[in-house]
Order: structure tokens, then sequence, then C-alpha cells
């Protein structure tokens, strides 16, 4: 994997903008996988920022989205679906047609998740994938657990995660308590992956992410067999590798 360390998150979003601008570049009708969170939002404002500028042309480009809630409306502001449009969709050339989120309101969720893998490869697969990374080291929503599930699936989301990501919602209980997620099959197919990744609270996961073993207890961990990732991540969160 390689490592590219910045001054703060701003110099994230930056790095991670060239590396997705030049992916346009090579290839303008790209397969493009956003994460949520709020690590890939200075990606996010550096891609709107060339957007502007014209400097960077979405009209022929495809989404997939990593994630979403279960079950969760996507009218609901924690949704993934409202965050993408609010935070990225809004303010580029996207054409809707061409946005695919997870819907957290399928009535069958396990088809709902077989139809995304189906659409995933009949497209040929994604081109860069972006990522985050939780403080357990999921990535996507695939949690630590004796076993990782390769294709997209529903998820039970663990206690750490549900305290981490309940600070946006107004109680935990409004919190759901699953989610569907891109399996790591998905992600590793992925020909190219960066991950963002910042502050001091994210340090321990990026140890384990560079320490070169790879387990089930840090599902990031099984990014270290793919060919092509580039981790950005600032002084803090590189602070024990
Ligand atoms: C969330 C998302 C992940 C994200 C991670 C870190 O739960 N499902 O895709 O990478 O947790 O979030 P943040 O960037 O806010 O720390």
């Amino acid at each position: 994997m390689k490592k590219i360390i910045c001054n703060n998150r701003e110099e994230i979003g930056k790095a991670a903008a060239e590396i997705v601008l030049a992916q346009m570049k090579r290839k303008p009708d790209s397969i493009l996988g956003f994460a949520t969170g709020s690590s890939p939002i200075p990606l996010y404002n550096s891609l709107i920022e060339l957007c502007k500028k014209s400097e960077l042309d979405f009209s022929r480009v495809t989404s997939f989205n990593l994630d979403e809630y279960y079950p969760i409306k996507r009218e609901n502001d924690q949704s993934y679906y409202y965050f993408m449009w609010d935070n990225l969709f809004s303010h580029v050339n996207i054409k809707r047609e061409n946005v695919n989120i997870l819907n957290g309101e399928a009535a069958d969720p396990a088809g709902e998740c077989r139809a995304y893998d189906e659409k995933i490869e009949k497209m040929g697969g994604i081109d860069l994938q972006i990522l985050g990374i939780g403080h357990n080291g999921h990535i996507g929503f695939n949690e630590p657990a004796e076993f990782l599930s390769a294709d997209t699936h529903m998820v039970t989301l663990t206690e750490s995660t549900i305290k981490a990501n309940s600070i946006y919602f107004k109680t935990e209980d409004e919190m759901p308590k699953s989610a569907l997620t891109l399996g790591l099959g998905g992600i590793m197919k992925a020909k190219k992956i960066i991950v963002v990744i910042n502050g001091s609270s994210k340090a321990q996961a990026v140890r384990r992410l560079f320490d070169r073993r790879v387990g089930t207890d840090c599902p990031g961990s099984i990014l270290n067999l793919h060919n092509d990732v580039t981790v950005i991540l600032d002084n803090e969160a590189a602070e024990l590798i």
C-alpha cells in the first residue's frame, strides 16, 4: 500500500482529488465508488471546486455508493443517500440516472444486494473506490467478525460503530442498527482504491492497517492484498506508524 502523509484534512482532500482527476482524465466514463462519513468531505469539496472550474466533468461518470443504513428513509438527513446529494452530487454535473445507492427502504434487502452486485459486474466493475476507515478497522460497513462476506450484504452494526455514528442522530434509538454494504470481494475488485483517514482517533486502526497482517479483526487489513491502494492520511492518524 502506498501512503501519502498530509498536514491537514484540506491537503488530504486535494491529494485525493488529484487521483480522482487523473482517473477521470484517463477514462471520462469512469465508474466511481463513493464513501460517506466525515473523512471524504474535504475530497468532495475539492471535487466540487474542480467541477466549478470546469476541470472535472461528471457527465459520463457512473457512481456506486459503498453502503447505506437499514432501514432508513432517503429523506432522513442521516441517510447516505441524503449525505451524497448534500455533499457532492447536487453540486456537480453527475446525471441522476447514473447514481447508484443501496436502497435503505428495500422490502427485500437480500434481493437489493444481489441486484447491486449484478449491476456493478454488468457495468464492468468499479474503476476507483474511495474509502474511509472506522475506528475498529471497518471499511464500508464490513465490521470485524469471525467471517467476512465477499458479496454485498446486510450487516448488524457493532457497538463501536453505533457509538461512533449515533452522535449524528438525535438519539441513539433513532440510529438504524443494521446496514447494507458492499462486501470485501466487491471492494477488492475495484481496480484502484484510495483510503482517506484523519485524526488521532484513527491512529490505532492505521497501525493495524499497516502492520501487514491480514485478519477478520480488522476488515481494512484485507487491502494489503490489493495491488493498487493509496492511503492518504494526516500526521495525527499516522502517529503510530
Ligand atoms: C462509517 C461508514 C464508513 C466510514 C467510516 C468512518 O460508518 N460506513 O464508510 O469510512 O464509518 O467514518 P468517519 O470518516 O466519519 O470517521
